[in-house]
């Protein structure tokens, strides 16, 4: 028999992908078409406290109750978990933007999976937790592990590679051009491009070959090729929303313009590479040593950005929550 804790709150960052989680296949939930590899970031956080309630599921995100249908497969298989039927109360809040491509979503359901799996005596595995949180948002299946993590196409969970420790030099820089919830979830967004991008098949041919480039490129610890890997990536990705009906550009002039400004910067011989996700925001990739440089050269050029240095960081973190 299990203890059951009533409350428990949780922290995680945010999962960012450098090849991309970018498709589904037909079966179960959230099941990538592609193979993905992400970085868990720090010290951007999303932190869950979840209370045993009777049976209603619901949710509020930095205070604002949330619809709770896109919610309820999570909820429903977590409430399996538990020897009586059960429901939650949640409320998430997320330190840096909300569902503006900034994967919020991948360290809200990570941060939800840990807390409710602490509330039931910590009886998942850690793929199990990653199983978990991959049917509230797919890349939540990366930001249950800290550090560099794997995602194998068709595959249900993911695995970390290496942990935060693996390449202490390495950063990425978000740069916030926009901190308004996108347009289109990539959810939709994803769907979407399955159903309507000619851009599809090539895209899903090609991920494997990108992937295993970024793996290679990552046990070198070498940046320049793991940024050439990580621009085709997501270039091909907004290939595949360009291409699909109607079509879809997430891009604002500013992020354009900051993809502009790495290119030049590379030209002067600064290793810094850029990857967007679903969503206007650009993440540049770079070294400690080049950080100074770069921020000065964003602040001069595009002086309304708001940066954020973050770096691989450690998985999930649960807290008790004290009892009044
Ligand atoms: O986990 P979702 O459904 O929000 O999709 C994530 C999609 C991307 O962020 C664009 C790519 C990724 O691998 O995280």
């Amino acid at each position: 028999m299990t203890r059951v804790q009533n409350s428990i709150t949780a922290c995680a960052g945010p999962s960012l992908a450098l090849t991309k989680y970018w498709g589904k296949t037909a079966d179960g939930i959230n099941i990538p078409a592609t193979p993905s590899l992400g970085i868990t970031l720090s010290p951007l956080r999303s932190t869950a406290t979840v209370t045993l309630t009777s049976r209603i599921q619901s949710i509020t995100v930095n205070g604002q109750a949330q619809d709770s249908k896109r919610y309820t497969p999570f909820f429903e298989a977590a409430a399996k978990l538990f020897e009586h039927p059960t429901g939650f109360y949640a409320e998430c809040t997320n330190d840096f933007p909300t569902s503006a491509g900034l994967a919020s979503s991948s360290s809200g359901f990570a941060a939800l999976a840990f807390a409710i799996n602490a509330m039931n005596s910590d009886t998942l595995s850690l793929k199990d937790l990653s199983r978990l949180a991959r049917i509230g948002s797919g890349s939540a299946a990366r930001a249950v592990y800290g550090g560099f993590v794997t995602w194998p196409a068709q595959s249900d969970h993911a695995v970390q590679i290496h942990d935060h420790h693996f390449w202490p030099e390495l950063r990425v820089i978000v740069c916030i051009v926009e901190a308004a919830p996108k347009t289109m979830s990539s959810r939709q967004a994803m769907n979407l491009v399955r159903d309507t991008s000619p851009y599809y098949t090539g895209w899903i041919q090609n991920s494997t070959l990108l992937h295993n480039d970024a793996l290679a490129a990552l046990e070198a610890r070498d940046l320049e090729k793991l940024g050439v890997t990580a621009r085709h990536s997501y270039l091909q990705m907004f290939g595949t929303m360009l291409a699909m009906s109607p079509p879809l550009l997430y891009w604002t002039p500013v992020s354009i313009q900051l993809i502009q400004l790495a290119q030049t910067m590379r030209e002067q011989g600064i290793d810094v590479w850029e990857t967007m996700d679903a969503g206007p925001q650009v993440k540049l990739l770079c070294l400690d040593s080049e950080v100074d440089t770069i921020m000065h050269t964003i602040r001069e050029h595009i002086p309304t950005v708001t940066t954020l240095v973050t770096q691989a960081g450690p998985g999930p973190c649960v807290t008790p929550t004290l009892q009044v």
